[in-house]
């Protein structure tokens, strides 16, 4: 049996729970984070990763004017992080400052990273379109990290160690479990 869903606002919680990394944009000095859940992989050859971002964010005019994003995935311990992020206007406070969160250089882009993250991907934009109430940016992966002891030789995450954060919707968040892992291929 299923039950049909008309609500708009919990249609688009039906696919969470979904990881949600904060989006870093702006320069080293000024920099911003938000939380975004609606954010995927888009191409291999070359790497593409979009965000879709309303735009009465802070984050939407400072992506406009520097053409780059930070996707920062964090640790589950960090989930409250998450929250605070996406509670909060950078355009009236200094999250880094605010919530005491370290800054890491980025490699090619000018936006602050997140030092305590576990995967962090510094992308460039290639497009943004208008999606309905919100604008994806497409952006080139220019460079990518992972914490060392995170990458397994077979090239996945070990997920022993540090979990992404999942987002379940109205304030809840959740986790994977090593234990739910089949593995079909060595
Ligand atoms: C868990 C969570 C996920 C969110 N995902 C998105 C998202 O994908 N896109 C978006 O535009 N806003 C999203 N938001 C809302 C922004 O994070 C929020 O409006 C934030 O305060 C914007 O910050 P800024 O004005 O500094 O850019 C999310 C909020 C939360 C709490």
């Amino acid at each position: 049996m299923f039950r049909s869903v008309r609500d708009k606002d919990v249609i688009v919680r039906l696919g969470y729970p979904k990881v949600t990394p904060l989006i870093s944009s702006g320069d080293f000095e000024n920099g911003n984070l938000m939380a975004a859940t609606w954010h995927t992989h888009l191409s291999g050859i070359p790497p593409l990763y979009g965000v879709s971002i309303a735009p009465d964010r802070y984050t939407y005019k400072l992506i406009k004017e520097t053409g780059e994003f930070g996707v920062n995935f964090l640790p589950f311990r960090l989930y409250e992080l998450v929250w605070k992020c996406g509670l909060v206007s950078g355009a009236n406070v200094d999250k880094f400052e605010k919530f005491k969160i370290r800054k890491m250089r980025g490699k090619v882009i000018k936006a602050p990273l997140v030092e305590e993250s576990i995967v962090i991907l510094e992308c460039k934009v290639t497009k943004d379109v208008k999606v309905g109430d919100h604008v994806f940016f497409v952006g080139e992966i220019v460079h990518a990290w992972v914490r060392d002891n995170l990458l397994l030789s077979k090239g996945i995450l070990d997920i022993t160690g540090d979990k992404h954060v999942y987002y379940l919707g109205r304030g809840n968040f959740c986790t994977i479990d090593k234990n739910t892992v089949k593995s079909l291929k060595n």
